[in-house]
């Protein structure tokens, strides 16, 4: 049971930016790199003795309304025909994906994400897992791990007996806030009743995981309204609950900047919010994962980190460790051998390379034995809390305290401040230090020790 303990005084002091670690080292260190360095790291994928199973991410980026906070990629449109044309084009960069990895690499994690994926009309989304069966290995049953990111607004009951008829079996709801004035403020208007529906579908449907996402720090949200929130959430009951924090970069996300400052929460009231939260989720008998997420005992995401088998990548947590990620269509980002790459961030990019028969991969990076090595401690403090120095050790064939003695010291003030103890072994990472879990991270994090890079990401609170 990973309890976490919320101290606001130390949330406020140690308040900076940093990254979420779904990579390490993280997507803002990208730099030049090539589809045939790309396809290089495809073939020695295939070369292990024991090749990894396959992991694969679909991006949608179409919408059909914006809404305000949204930091996500995405392309709003009411032209239902633009998802034609794209998917045109993501069957094309399917079939050469696929022709990079041997047949007989399972799929045993799939997501499709956004955007919205239920943009797509349901022979959309039909046609897209056919070709995508017809090009990789699928799970017939529900083995697999098939999760998809749903906007309760854009589908019916029959959508989701459909999604679980084409093999989908993990459901994302989208429901940010259930207060009214809230949703007007952020162009989302989203009956409770019409999520209450869609879970109560997933299930009546034998979904295997059902998750909410939340957001705090939107505008008009006060500790009372989202108290709400959450127990309506709450008695929804859903698997798995992620409590984002908004982020604020109007000069990053244009839509940002039709919400009036004014109108959110102080970061007094927003760290109010974040300790009801926190608070409120673990009496209720979610357990705190990490990072932004909770989960039931129940859930596989618990158990993972209980048994020590939980991972973390661009999806985030998730119990499908050793898979070699192949995402596939605009801005998405693969994680393949010891590379990242990732694709055309616009559609226009995106169709050019392909139309000339090319991979639409603009940049990326290949990990060195440092970035592989620190990538592994950053996954480990993520997902478990803990550090086994001796362990790092063994692995990685090199003296801890003679390689990290510039992040033992550096953790010391840590020490002081009870975010983590020292061990025989390692280090622990305290209930306190739980919920500070990325300042942790950031310590071994020697990329963003540029400065530039820091200011990219978002805040604490
Ligand atoms: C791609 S969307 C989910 C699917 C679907 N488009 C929807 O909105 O229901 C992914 C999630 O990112 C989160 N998100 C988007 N913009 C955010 C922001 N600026 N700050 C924090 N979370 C954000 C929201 O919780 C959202 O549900
Ligand atoms: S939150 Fe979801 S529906 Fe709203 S704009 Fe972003 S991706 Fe689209």
């Amino acid at each position: 049971m990973s309890a976490v303990q919320f101290d606001a005084d130390l949330i406020r002091r140690y308040d900076t930016a940093g990254p979420r670690y779904t990579s390490y080292p993280t997507a803002v260190a990208f730099g030049p790199f090539t589809e045939d360095e790309y396809k290089a790291h495809a073939y020695l994928s295939n070369e292990d003795p024991i090749p990894l199973p396959l992991s694969l991410y679909f991006h949608v980026p179409f919408c059909d309304t914006v809404c305000f906070y949204c930091a996500c990629n995405k392309i709003v449109t009411k032209d239902h025909s633009k998802a034609e044309t794209y998917l045109q084009y993501l069957f094309r960069e399917i079939e050469m994906q696929a022709k990079l990895y041997d047949r007989d690499r399972m799929v045993e994690q799939l997501h499709w994400g956004g955007g919205t994926p239920t943009f797509l009309s349901h022979d959309e989304m039909r046609a897209l897992m056919d070709k995508t069966r017809e090009h990789f290995s699928l799970h017939i049953t529900d083995e697999g791990d098939y999760s998809i990111e749903i906007d309760p607004r854009s589908v019916t009951a029959e959508t989701i007996g459909l999604l679980r008829e084409i093999g989908f079996n993990r459901f994302s709801l989208g429901v940010q806030d259930v207060d009214e004035r809230v949703q007007v403020a952020v162009n989302r208007i989203q009956p409770i009743a019409q999520t209450l529906a869609i879970i109560d579908a997933c299930r009546a449907y034998g979904a295997k995981s059902i998750s909410v996402d939340l957001i705090y720090g939107l505008p008009f949200q006060t500790v009372e309204s989202f108290r709400q929130t959450l127990d309506t959430i709450i008695e929804m009951s859903p698997d798995r609950i992620s409590v984002f924090n908004y982020a604020h970069m109007p000069n990053l996300f244009k839509p940002q900047r039709r919400i009036n400052e004014a109108d959110l929460p102080s970061p007094e009231t927003k760290l109010q919010i974040m300790q009801l939260a926190v608070e409120h989720l673990t009496a209720a008998g979610y357990e705190y994962i990490g990072m932004d997420h909770f989960a039931k005992p129940d859930d596989e995401l618990a158990i993972a980190q209980r048994q020590g088998t939980l991972h973390r990548n661009f999806q985030g947590y998730t119990t499908h460790a050793d898979c070699d990620l192949v995402a596939m269509g605009v801005s998405s980002i693969s994680s393949v051998a010891e590379c990242y790459s990732q694709n055309a961030k616009t559609l226009e990019e995106y169709y050019a390379a392909l139309d000339t028969g090319h991979l639409p991969v603009i940049k990326g990076l290949t990990l060195d034995d440092d970035d592989v090595l620190r990538r592994y401690i950053i996954q480990q403090l993520a997902c478990h809390f803990t550090l086994n120095f001796t362990q790092v050790e063994r692995l990685f064939s090199l003296a801890f305290a003679e390689y990290f003695s510039r992040e033992l010291e550096l953790l010391q003030p840590m020490v002081s401040d009870h975010l983590l103890q020292f061990t025989d072994t390692g280090l622990d990472v305290t209930p306190r230090g739980r919920f500070l879990i990325r300042n942790i991270c950031m310590v071994f994090d020697v990329s963003l020790r540029k400065q530039s890079v820091q200011q990219r990401f978002s805040r604490v609170i």
